[in-house]
């Protein structure tokens, strides 16, 4: 039998989101609305992050995901994708110290191997200087993709069959989310898109099978603790059954 979400909530009974993810869309329009160029907008974007994560607490999340480059982000223009990659080095350079201060700690998800050294030298440092702390665990997506994401799983999970570590018959619900990049996350309750797109875009797909969605219109740069408040408290309003009936 499939094995109950590893959420906050019983069907029916919960307050807010433990875990929310994040997908932040709109740095470009927001720019361009001002007549100022797509990366202006991402550097709002950016220091928009510092006032949601410092949110956290007070509204009980536990755990904020964030989508920051997706793994057909490449397609961007040359200027625009080494722009964003400039600005995750100085955000990370920049930003552990702060963030290890309020007790955030700091993972990444996606998969390295396109990024450059810098950027990840200054990830596996922004790890490891904030792995002690226990307040909120902040998860940074860069290069993600959630397809990508289940078949680097797959490969891995398929090396363990060929080592003989694991039978093809234990393969079920429980064991696959232990090869994704989140296997030390709960899965996210609730996810939030600005920017007026419902859609999903590749993010979190296994992961989020029972979250709620919010698709709001707020472009990121816009996007304030205070709504993100609104959501978590609309969210705990929600009755949630899993597929069960209500009893
Ligand atoms: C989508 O807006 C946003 C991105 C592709 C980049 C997200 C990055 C940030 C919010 C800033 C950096 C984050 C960290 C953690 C340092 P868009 O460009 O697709 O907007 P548009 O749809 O209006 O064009």
């Amino acid at each position: 039998m499939a094995k109950a979400p590893e959420t906050d909530a019983r069907p029916g009974q919960h307050s807010g989101p433990r875990h929310v993810a994040i997908i932040m869309d709109g740095n470009g329009r927001w720019a361009q609305a001002k007549g100022r160029p797509r990366l202006f907008g991402h550097h709002a974007g950016a220091r928009r992050v510092r006032e949601v994560v410092e949110a956290c607490p007070s509204l009980g999340v536990k755990y904020l995901t964030i989508f920051a480059f997706s793994t057909e982000n490449w397609k961007r223009t040359q200027v625009e994708v080494a722009g964003l990659m400039s600005l995750f080095r100085r955000y990370i350079a920049k930003e552990t110290r702060a963030l290890a201060a309020r007790d955030v700690r700091v993972r990444f998800i996606g998969d390295r191997v396109r990024l450059d050294r810098k950027l990840t030298d200054l990830m596996d440092r922004m790890e490891l200087e904030t792995a002690v702390n226990d307040g909120v665990n902040l998860t940074i997506a860069l290069n993600y993709g959630g397809r990508d994401e289940v078949a680097r799983a797959t490969q891995r999970l398929a090396m363990d069959v060929a080592k003989g570590t694991l039978d093809p018959a234990d393969i079920d619900e429980e064991t696959l989310p232990k090869y994704l990049d989140t296997h030390v996350l709960p899965d996210p309750d609730l996810v939030i898109r600005t920017s007026g797109e419902a859609r999903i875009s590749n993010f979190l797909l296994w992961q989020s099978a029972y979250a709620e969605y919010e698709f709001i219109d707020t472009l990121w740069p816009d996007f304030t603790a205070e709504e993100l408040g609104r959501l978590c408290a609309s969210y705990g309003a929600k009755d949630r059954r899993f597929g069960a009936v209500k009893t």
